[in-house]
């Protein structure tokens, strides 16, 4: 069905649809954050009810907040992206409508069976086999659509945001193919075909690779166009985006072992891992200053423009998730972080700071055009103003918590007595726990009513484009 909106050179519904499951996802997902931050606070929001528990949720919400709300980000942003810098149509509008409809089925899918229990108990990884193949089939649909809308551009050059998106929907699909690789037994139970510490060591190349590829190269091709864009200067270095580039995808892959330290991983591999973690802190950071310094002669800009702010921002939270890291991939700092809320902190510095937040810039971008208006021309800009303060203030306290906590953690672990015996018991240290699990619902909870602020002005903006456009079709008839 045709609309008022679509555009007669490029496919803009399926970036619409994906864009406006953006929000939708993103709020049901970081609602699932919220709720299973508070049970940690006060565990008597289990209601002692198995899929209201948080064994249960947390699975849901990462997979709800990564593949749902980042995916859909990444399929409305590459799909938009790829059809303006190659200046040609979509490959395919029917793959196109495949990968969008699929996808959401795979999220209701999760949604549904993961509450239930279902799970392979691989970390971001846990969805059973007959959705693993429904996953399979929709990314191939999608990195054909993509490959293929670049095989037919009708400019010459492939621009280098395209070149990130590619890079994460290939490796993906290798990672998550190898990854899930398993002997079915049953409707909702397979077995996985690698075993002990060559499972945890497939199991980590997916899971880093999953931040490096999902969570990182992907929003960089989001950040390598909005960027830009909405600064309305060219990128700072074209050169420094190549070196980035090649530099980032090539030291990813190796990086993996950090998530192994003092495990029964060999330990030169767990070496290399830290090595390359180390390595891995040039590229990205080399990264990120092409990003800020796009901005060079333009910082004047983010007295006002809020859609700005959330881009260079985001930034400087990929600059510093990625300097910490490093860090933490060095044995014996990852000797006190490792399993601590440290970790915790670190992953959500990425997660609000860096993927929602580059994400939410480049939405705001994006909609208006998406509903026939100016880039960036949402209803209301004050909102967006407020939204960005919430996010940020929000994404502040939730890591500051859990540096506090995680530093507290580890150091209560190791605490030792004259005697040898240990000073403090486990418990102890929940208890210890208790103000920085409480801050950090309320961080949660502020980007999550600043995501709420964006689905009402989101809304509001289709609802002033859709009543334009009606009033526009008797002006013309
Ligand atoms: C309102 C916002 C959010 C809240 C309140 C929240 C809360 C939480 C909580 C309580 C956990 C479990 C921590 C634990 O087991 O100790 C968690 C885990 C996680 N969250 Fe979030 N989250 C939010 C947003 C996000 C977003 C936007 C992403 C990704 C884009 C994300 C990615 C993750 C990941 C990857 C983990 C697992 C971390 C690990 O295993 O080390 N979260 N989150
Ligand atoms: C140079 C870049 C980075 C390096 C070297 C790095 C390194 C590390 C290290 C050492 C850990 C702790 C492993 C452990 O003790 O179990 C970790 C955990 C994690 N990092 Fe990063 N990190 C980087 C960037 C990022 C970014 C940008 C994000 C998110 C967007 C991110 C997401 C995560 C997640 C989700 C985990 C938790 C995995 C789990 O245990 O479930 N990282 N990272």
């Amino acid at each position: 069905m045709s609309t008022a909106f679509d555009h007669p050179e490029y496919n803009y519904k399926v970036v619409r649809q994906f864009a406006i499951m953006t929000v939708v996802w993103g709020i049901v997902g970081m609602a699932v954050g919220v709720l299973i931050a508070a049970q940690l606070a006060w565990p008597a929001l289990n209601f002692d009810t198995p899929w209201l528990s948080f064994g249960r949720l947390r699975p849901l919400h990462t997979n709800a907040v990564i593949f749902a709300f980042g995916g859909s980000a990444l399929f409305a942003t590459s799909y938009y992206i790829v059809q303006r810098t190659c200046r040609t149509r979509l490959f395919s509008d029917t793959l196109a409508s495949f990968t969008f409809w699929g996808w959401n089925a795979i999220i209701v899918a999760a949604a549904i069976t993961l509450p239930m229990g279902f799970t392979s108990a691989k970390e971001y990884a846990e969805l059973e086999w007959p959705i693993d193949i429904a996953v399979a089939l929709v990314w191939v649909a999608y990195v054909i659509n993509f490959l293929g809308t670049i095989a037919i551009r009708k400019e010459s050059h492939i621009y280098v945001a395209n070149w990130f998106f590619a890079a994460f929907m290939i490796m993906v699909a290798i990672l998550y193919i190898g990854n899930n690789l398993a002997v079915p037994v049953s409707m909702f139970k397979a077995y996985s075909i690698y075993a002990g510490t060559v499972d945890a060591m497939v199991q980590w190349w997916w899971g880093h690779n999953a931040v490096g590829f999902f969570l990182t190269a992907g929003f960089l091709g989001i950040m390598y166009y909005f960027v830009p864009k909405q600064a309305g200067r060219p990128v700072y270095s074209y050169r420094l985006s190549i070196v980035h580039f090649w530099a980032l995808i090539s030291i990813y892959v190796w990086a993996g072992g950090h998530h192994l330290h003092y495990s029964a991983l060999p330990d030169w591999a767990q070496t290399a891992g830290m090595i390359m973690s180390l390595i891995l802190l040039a590229p990205s950071w080399g990264g990120m200053i092409n990003g800020m310094m796009t901005l060079s002669g333009a910082w004047h800009k983010l007295r006002n423009d809020p859609i700005l702010r959330f881009l260079v921002v985001s930034l400087s939270f990929y600059g510093m998730s990625t300097f910490e890291g490093p860090m933490m991939s060095i044995k014996t700092v990852n000797a006190l972080s490792h399993n601590t809320d440290w970790t915790i902190g670190h992953v959500h510095s990425g997660a609000l700071g860096w993927v929602a937040m580059v994400s939410i810039g480049a939405l705001y971008h994006l909609i208006p055009i998406m509903f026939g208006r100016k880039a960036g021309d949402m209803h209301s800009v004050k909102l967006i103003n407020v939204h960005f303060w919430l996010s940020t203030i929000g994404t502040v306290l939730y890591i500051a918590a859990m540096w506090v906590n995680g530093i507290m953690q580890g150091l209560m672990w190791r605490a030792v007595n004259a005697d040898g015996t240990l000073t403090y018991s486990f418990v102890e240290s929940v208890e210890a726990s208790h103000g920085g699990y409480v801050v950090r619902v309320i961080g949660g909870a502020l980007f999550l009513l600043g995501m709420v602020l964006m689905a009402y002005n989101v809304y509001m903006t289709v609802r002033t484009a859709n009543k334009e456009a009606e009033n526009a079709v008797p002006a013309q008839a």
